[in-house]
């Protein structure tokens, strides 16, 4: 094993090849907010929430992509990048239709605790109030795509831990949407084997169980590391 030493915040820690800064920051303390990370499941870096300073440039880079490497030096907490991930939180809430008081997460929320945590009280920008539907054809489970933050944390646990390969994303941009077999209604998929991963990896309300009203979604916590060891068994 291949160890790298490297800086965060001033401090001088070690991790192996392979680890991300992100992964290393953790394991040492240092606190870097995340969205579409999850432990157990490839990073895609869709977020950006994580972004840290590389130094001596500056350049941004998501801190869940970049690999440790030898002498590397990154800031992961300044009042730039705090405003940095501000504004990532922000344009989340004002792009789809986040009304936490009529949500089934609500109190439970990845989206609502890390909006907490960088003190955002209010939105400067104005909401896209976009009317986009809630898919509600399966059986257990629905889908509301005002929730919806596109963290790729359903695509990737349906396809890289269960191997149904049942979610996907179509369309660019603001159009950009969560769909299963390829555009068919959740509750005609082939594929899907209704075995509810995405449902418990989703840090929002856009996938729930049936049967939840206001504030009942509650994600089972203790099942993703279950799911991060089965991940890292099948790769
Ligand atoms: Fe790194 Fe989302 S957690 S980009």
């Amino acid at each position: 094993m291949s160890m790298r030493t490297l800086t965060i915040d001033g401090v001088e820690v070690v991790g192996t090849e392979g680890q991300s800064v992100l992964d290393v920051a953790r394991a040492n303390g240092i606190p870097i907010p995340t969205l579409c990370h999850l432990d157990g499941l490839p990073d895609v870096g869709s977020c950006r929430l994580c972004v840290v300073e590389v130094q001596p440039s500056g350049r941004l880079v998501p801190a869940c992509m970049l690999p440790v490497e030898e002498g590397l030096e990154v800031v992961a907490n300044s009042e730039t990048l705090h405003a940095h991930r501000r504004q990532i939180i922000e344009l989340l809430f004002t792009e789809r239709n986040h009304v936490c008081a009529v949500c089934v997460a609500n109190n439970d929320c990845e989206l609502q605790d890390r909006a907490q945590e960088l003190g955002i009280t209010h939105l400067d920008l104005c909401p896209v109030s976009p009317k986009l539907g809630v898919d509600a054809s399966h059986e257990l489970f629905a889908v509301d795509h005002n929730r919806c933050i596109l963290c790729m944390r359903c695509v990737r646990v349906c396809a890289d831990v269960e191997g149904a390969n049942t979610w996907g994303v179509s369309g660019r941009g603001i159009d950009a949407r969560l769909v299963t077999d390829a555009g068919t209604p959740w509750g005609e998929s082939t594929t899907c084997t209704s075995c509810g991963k995405c449902v418990q990896v989703c840090p929002t309300g856009a996938l729930f169980a049936k049967g939840r009203s206001v504030a009942q979604a509650k994600a089972q916590r203790p099942y993703l590391p279950f799911l991060a060891r089965t991940a890292g068994a099948a790769r």
